[in-house]
């Protein structure tokens, strides 16, 4: 039988520069020879995709509902028959994640109570935990001024205080899963800087 692959969740709030980050350590993965399928959440599917509507204000939601979308979605991220995490990861691809479970508990868990949050994520996480889990911190006063010079409009999440309270909650959440592998990488460092850094944790797995 063929090892498993890895699987590897980069996480951080909006700006954080994870989604660069997941670009280049596929790069650097694939270099390495070792195969890799990059993927993120909210997803591209059916659920994600109505996530994507609810924060873009298209359809209304209430937080309760949100937080179980985004249950509903990871399931199928991990279990679809297409393109599934959980059969990529037994075929022995690794799996790269922008996002998991961990932005559950520090987003959700801003507006509904986050033991519900790990309480309702608790199906995920026993079908399939990450090797390791990779937080790329930036204070929500820089994150904020790199989305501002970056691209489009700012989502419901992207506001000062609510970064603030999330980018808590993750060190919280951190606090509260203390059997997750987790590093925290200092993500106010330049880009090269931190790539090598992630890049040093990961190829620890290997
Ligand atoms: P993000 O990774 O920022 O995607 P994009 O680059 O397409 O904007 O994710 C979109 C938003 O989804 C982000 O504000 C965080 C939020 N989110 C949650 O609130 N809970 C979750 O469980 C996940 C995975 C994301």
């Amino acid at each position: 039988m063929e090892e498993r692959g890895k699987f590897i969740a980069l996480e951080g709030i909006d700006g954080s520069g994870k989604s660069s980050q997941v670009k280049a350590l596929t790069h650097k993965m694939k270099e390495a020879g070792l195969p890799v399928y990059p993927t993120f959440e909210p997803t591209a599917g059916p659920v994600g995709s109505l996530i994507r509507n609810i924060f873009s204000g298209r359809i209304e939601a209430d937080q309760r509902t949100i937080a179980g979308l985004f249950v509903a979605d990871r399931l199928d991220h991990l279990l679809n028959k297409t393109d599934g995490i959980i059969q990529k990861i037994n075929s022995g691809c690794h799996v790269l994640t922008d996002r998991y479970f961990f932005s559950s508990l520090a987003y959700q868990g801003a507006h509904v109570d986050m033991d519900w949050v790990i309480q309702a994520n608790s199906q995920s996480v026993k079908l399939l935990r990450p090797n390791l889990h990779i937080f790329l911190d930036l204070k929500p006063e820089k994150s904020i001024e790199r989305l501002k010079s970056d691209r489009r409009s700012t989502d419901m999440y992207e506001k000062l205080e609510t970064l603030q309270k999330v980018r808590q909650n993750f060190f919280t959440a951190f606090e509260k899963m203390p059997g997750e592998n987790v590093v925290i990488i200092d993500g106010a460092r330049p880009f090269e800087e931190v790539s090598l850094a992630i890049w040093e944790e990961v190829s620890r797995l290997f």
